[in-house]
């Protein structure tokens, strides 16, 4: 069984209840853990109306990755140790998304990378202090990192990068015994979802082909993540672990 008592978790990403660090939190908090939350300042009033459900809230303040003083402020006013660490957040422009990828301008790929995968390194420089007893450091990718998925761009350039930076820190800090995972889930209907054009076709797809025959949830890919945060997996760290109803090991998908 897994718990998360006595541990605190910091969950960057809620924008809405659709969001899959919401389901995040939510999952945490049932097993035990003090949820934090960053988010980005324009969220806020949702965040307010949302954090109620919490049992476990430990606080909730604006942390845009793309402010260093507003990030410096937020670790700063974080006092706890921190024991888990979720990121889950992105952004790509939206020129960046609807144009060919050879037409990437420099502006949009350095935003992409900067909040999409940077943002990690970042996150991590800073929560270290906080995490002198070890911890688990678990971040949202996609399967555009190792393939061609149509429309996602700029962002499949940004997960490789992502889960580049997860074994780079996982090899960095696993001396801290602090362990760097990334759950990569199959595509759900998120508002960042919504950047992505076709995305109810890519839905239908991905459910057609995937051996199990469903698109995966908020709270499949929360399962992993709380799996991920906890002691249970101890000795996993610098993976990639596929939450999408087995899509990626599809070659062929059946033909009759
Ligand atoms: N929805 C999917 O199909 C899917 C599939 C695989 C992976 N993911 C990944 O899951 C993660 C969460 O996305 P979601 O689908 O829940 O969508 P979402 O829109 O609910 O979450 C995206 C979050 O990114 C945050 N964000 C963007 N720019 C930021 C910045 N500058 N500073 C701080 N936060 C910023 C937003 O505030 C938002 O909370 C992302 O990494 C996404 O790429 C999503």
């Amino acid at each position: 069984m897994i718990s998360l008592k006595d541990k605190t978790a910091l969950i960057l990403g809620v924008a809405s209840e659709r969001s899959i660090a919401w389901a995040i939190a939510k999952k945490f908090d049932s097993l035990g853990a003090n949820i934090l939350l960053g988010y980005q300042f324009r969220y806020h009033s949702r965040i307010k109306d949302l954090v109620g459900q919490l049992t476990n809230l430990a606080g909730y303040e604006r942390c845009d990755v793309t402010k260093n003083e507003e990030m410096g402020a937020f670790f700063a006013k974080t006092t706890q140790p921190i024991d888990v660490i979720v990121h889950s957040l992105a952004f790509a422009p939206a020129t960046a998304l609807e144009n060919p990828i050879i037409d990437t301008k420099d502006d949009d790929f350095a935003q992409a990378a900067l909040i999409s995968a940077h943002s990690l390194a970042k996150i991590a420089q800073h929560a270290v202090g906080h995490m002198s007893q070890g911890g688990s450091i678990v971040a949202l990718t996609y399967l555009g990192s190792q393939r061609v998925c149509a429309n996602y761009r700029v962002m499949g350039v940004a997960k490789a990068a992502l889960e580049a930076y997860v074994r780079e820190l996982a090899f960095e800090l696993g001396p801290k015994k602090i362990r760097v995972n990334a759950v990569s889930a199959g595509p759900i209907k998120t508002l960042a979802a919504s950047g992505i054009k076709d995305f109810d076709l890519i839905l239908d797809y991905n459910r057609a082909v995937a051996p199990l025959r469903e698109n995966v949830t908020q709270d499949d890919v929360a399962g992993a993540a709380a799996f991920l945060a906890s002691d249970e997996s101890k000795m996993i760290t610098g993976q990639t672990i596929f939450v999408d109803a087995g899509y990626s090991i599809v070659g062929v998908p059946s033909l009759s």
